[in-house]
């Protein structure tokens, strides 16, 4: 059997604190009401004191190791996917490496947003086909709160984001089990879409007074744009990874979604025809946690024992950059 990447154990970790739709309405001009029907979002995690996504990473990862079966000093790689690192540099992954205390395993950072976990997962998959490796831990975890405007102005971004962590222990696997293949893409014509601009490097100094009064330091996003384009690319990659392997969406047992918007999700299973109960949806208590929302919901899913032995588990995400991706896994 061809040796690929098997998820040998999961974590994940939000913080303690919960920030519904009406302690947002207090901050800003929104409600309830508005932020459910749009975007299907109850609640969110919001992180307390000087909390960085290497912190929320650490127990995430300490459960999936455990999991797993392997010690931090046994791993091949730490892969960290993230939008939100705790400084600018060096990366998160570095900092996690330290935390685990498993120098001198060597660490990288994925800066993909939304689909970060899934480009970390082609890379893991990758350097266990290829045999140069053997256990990989990838992460994904953001800390959102710090960097929302939480003002009128910001309301049509601020109120999709929470804070939290995933993580998955990849090991070698030659029973047929683990990824089955992942396709990635990518469109850096249309990065202005969604992004966040300052500090940036092409400008002196990389961040001032007039780029904070006009609140480039936060994330600025054409929700409509984004979602358009969501509802379309994400089922023609899924029907991309699936052709390639000769499947078709009844055969997908699982699909666990990036969490963005509930609507994008109701649109991606409906176009493919995937009934609900086959859909994890868990947006409604963490909202948009971007790298950490895969992960998180597929520890989740598998707690609750929603994947057995031999299953067709699918995934797929949609973010800035643009980029997008959808992976296949024999569970
Ligand atoms: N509360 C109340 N009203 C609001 C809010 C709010 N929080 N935000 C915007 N509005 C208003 C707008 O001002 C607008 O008012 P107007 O009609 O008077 O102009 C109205 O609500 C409708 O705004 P739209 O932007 O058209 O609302 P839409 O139905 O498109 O929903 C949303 C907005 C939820 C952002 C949606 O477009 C979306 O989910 N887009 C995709 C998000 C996404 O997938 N992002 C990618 C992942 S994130 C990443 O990669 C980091």
């Amino acid at each position: 059997m061809r040796r690929r990447a098997r998820i040998a154990g999961l974590g994940r970790h939000l913080p303690e604190r919960v920030v519904t739709n009406a302690d947002l309405a207090r901050l800003m001009d929104t409600s309830d009401a508005w932020i459910r029907a749009r975007t299907g979002i109850r609640e969110r995690r919001w992180v307390e004191g000087e909390v960085g996504a290497s912190d929320l990473a650490l127990p995430a990862a300490r459960e999936a190791l455990k999991a797993a079966g392997v010690r931090p000093t046994e791993l091949d790689l730490i892969i960290f996917a993230t939008l939100s690192p705790d400084i600018t540099f060096p990366g998160s992954g570095c900092l996690l490496q330290a935390k685990l205390g498993c120098a001198t395993v060597p660490a990288l950072d994925v800066r993909n947003q939304c689909t970060g976990f899934l480009y970390g997962l082609a890379v893991a998959d990758a350097f266990i086909r290829a045999g140069t490796m053997s256990r990989v831990l990838l992460v994904g975890a953001e800390v959102h709160s710090t960097g929302l405007d939480l003002s009128d102005r910001g309301r049509d971004v601020s109120v999709l984001f929470g804070d939290g962590a995933g993580a998955a222990v990849l090991v070698a696997s030659e029973d047929g089990s683990g990824v089955l293949g992942t396709r990635l893409h990518a469109d850096g014509s249309e990065h202005e879409l969604l992004m966040i601009e300052a500090p940036a490097s092409r400008h002196h100094p990389r961040i001032d007074h007039a780029m904070i009064d006009e609140g480039r330091h936060y994330p600025r996003m054409d929700g409509r744009g984004v979602f358009r384009r969501a509802v379309s690319r994400v089922p023609e990659v899924l029907r991309e990874v699936l052709d390639a392997h000769g499947l078709a969406p009844a055969d997908i047992d699982l699909l666990v979604p990036h969490q963005a918007n509930r609507r994008i999700n109701d649109a991606v299973a409906r176009k493919l025809g995937i009934p609900e109960e086959r859909v994890v949806q868990n947006i409604d208590r963490y909202g948009n946690t971007t790298a950490a929302s895969i992960p998180i919901a597929l520890s989740e899913a598998v707690e609750e024992g929603r994947l057995r032995s031999g299953d067709l588990l699918a995934m797929a995400a949609f973010g800035a950059g643009l980029t997008w991706a959808a992976s296949l896994v024999r569970w």
